[in-house]
């Protein structure tokens, strides 16, 4: 079955307002490179959400995306300074047709876990906002040391704990992005990442599709876009695209230079 290819870019808290003028500029005359068959996402920090729109809103190769809201806030529950709720995102004037849900940095630093993940989940499905989710999940490196049997575990309770209740039609809707937290960004010493191998990287988002055809039926598993995320950039793209159960990727820091970006949707045709 062939899978919808999607191209995530998420730049974190790392771009100012200035800077997407920027990358704005410099994408609009590279994003005719862009492969057709390649969807591309942009989740971008919410106070830089209106300069994507102003640039790409009206343009479908480039879909807009948030990193995250909050849950159980609405207009009518009590105040909650430096919520950002589903509600503001759905009314936004800017056109959000993503938000990225369960990042492992979120995860880590905003304290939330897989119950808080399937609120969120469950707030999206029943707001009918038409809003998908990039799901993201990963294990950290005590995880993978342990072999692939607790990577299996972990995964499936990630997935399990963070899809309970979720339809199968509203999973149709989700994109899950397996990404490896040993795989992601910077070490302490400021240096690169290593990305996850491909055969890595393949037999995780296989393992992430036979718990999907455990959760759901198979029909539903071979649709489903699983993304990999965790230092991938335009040099490593091909290879690990080029696995079966690879539909896409998710990039952090190659992501912010628009050349680089379209690179990787290059690569990814
Ligand atoms: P890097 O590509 O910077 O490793 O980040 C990956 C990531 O966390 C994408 O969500």
């Amino acid at each position: 079955m062939s899978r919808q290819i999607i191209i995530g870019g998420n730049w974190k808290h790392s771009m100012t307002e200035a800077d997407t003028v920027e990358f704005c500029e410099e994408m609009k005359p590279l994003i005719e490179q862009k492969p057709t068959s390649v969807k591309l996402i942009i989740a971008a920090p919410d106070l830089c959400i209106h300069i994507l729109e102003r640039y790409f809103g009206k343009d479908d190769r480039i879909e807009i995306s948030v990193q995250h809201f909050d849950i159980g806030v609405s207009p009518t529950t009590g105040a909650r300074t430096g919520a950002t709720t589903l509600n503001q995102i759905e009314k936004s004037e800017s056109n959000i047709q993503w938000v990225i849900i369960g990042h492992s940095e979120v995860r880590e630093y905003s304290h939330i876990d897989n119950r808080y993940i399937n609120q969120q989940l469950l707030e999206l499905q029943e707001s009918k906002s038409g809003i998908r989710p990039i799901l993201c999940i990963g294990e950290d490196f005590d995880i993978r040391e342990q072999g692939t049997e607790v990577l299996k575990d972990y995964l499936k309770k990630q997935l399990t704990e963070g899809l309970a209740d979720i339809s199968a039609e509203f999973m149709k809707k989700i994109v899950i992005a397996y990404e490896p937290i040993w795989a992601i960004g910077k070490k302490t010493d400021g240096s690169a990442k290593e990305s996850a191998t491909s055969d890595q990287a393949q037999e995780s988002c296989n393992i992430i599709r036979s718990i999907i055809i455990e959760l759901y039926n198979q029909e539903l598993a071979d649709g489903i876009t699983i993304q990999y995320g965790g230092s991938m950039k335009a040099k490593n793209a091909e290879e690990l695209l080029s696995q079966t159960d690879i539909d896409g990727g998710l990039i952090g820091g190659a992501s912010k230079e628009a050349q680089s970006l379209i690179d990787i949707t290059k690569a990814a045709s």
